[in-house]
């Protein structure tokens, strides 16, 4: 499970104005097996939060805890071999790399692990075809459309089969049904056990989700709150 505790970040501005307050004080906590959206305008701090749980970027304060396991205090390699363990990412921009073939991209999830043994390759492949692109396995991203790239990106990310699954704009860059492929495979990990959180600017990307947050100025509020508050 994934907790975050009074996370801020601040950004540098030009010219010696104050910096800007991204995170300004944010908890999180998602429990595995539950799906969480947050919702909130572009520039509203949705990647940055995700990137600070995922141990991508560094907090200025507040605390991260994985599985237990207190990793924003780790040492930097300690902390990405943390999450190497525990984080399984799916980007906007998929992020694919273009020299690897679809299965050797999905293949480096196990190679960051030290795990990418005949095993690995036999998931790796059961999973392109749960995704209907194994016959792709030996096409380059750019070779692929957008809904195949994702769904190859998707593989990566869960090839390891991580406690906690990490989604930035999954729908972002797709059509509604490739979309919909994607939002089903998180909801089906969260059923499967993992801590799943989706960050979107779509409102219908919180569809199915256990719990719904807004981020506005720093701050994660839940959605029932900005309902209460009349705000919408
Ligand atoms: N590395 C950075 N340096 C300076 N400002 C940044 C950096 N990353 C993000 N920002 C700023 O922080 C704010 C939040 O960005 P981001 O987390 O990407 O928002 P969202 O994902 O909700 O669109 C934006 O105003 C953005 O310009
Ligand atoms: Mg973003």
């Amino acid at each position: 499970m994934l907790e975050a505790r009074g996370l801020v970040k601040a950004y540098a501005t030009p010219r010696g104005k104050p910096p800007l307050r991204v995170l300004d004080g944010v908890d999180l906590c998602v429990a595995g097996g539950r799906l969480a959206v947050v919702l909130g305008a572009s520039g509203s701090g949705k990647s940055t939060l995700l990137n600070v749980v995922g141990l991508l970027e560094d907090a200025d304060a507040g605390e991260v805890t994985l599985g237990g396991e207190r990793v924003s205090a780790l040492g930097r390699s300690a902390r990405s071999r943390a999450r190497g363990r525990y984080v399984g990412f799916v980007f906007q921009s998929f992020l694919l790399l273009p020299s690897l073939t679809a299965l050797d991209n999905v293949l480096l999830a196990a190679r960051y692990a030290g795990r990418a043994g005949a095993d690995a390759r036999r998931r790796a492949r059961d999973l392109l075809a749960q995704f209907g692109v194994l016959e792709r396995q030996a096409h380059y991203p750019p070779q692929l459309s957008g809904g195949e790239q994702q769904r190859v990106a998707f593989c990566r990310a869960v090839l390891n089969d991580p406690p906690v699954l990490l989604a930035d704009e999954p729908t972002g860059n797709l059509d509604d049904a490739n979309g919909r492929v994607i939002l089903d495979a998180l909801r089906a990990r969260a059923r499967a056990g993992a801590a799943v959180v989706v960050v979107s600017h779509r409102a219908d990307a919180a569809g199915g989700a256990d719990a719904v947050y807004r981020m506005r100025d720093g701050r994660l509020e839940s959605e029932r709150a900005v309902h209460q508050g009349g705000t919408r």
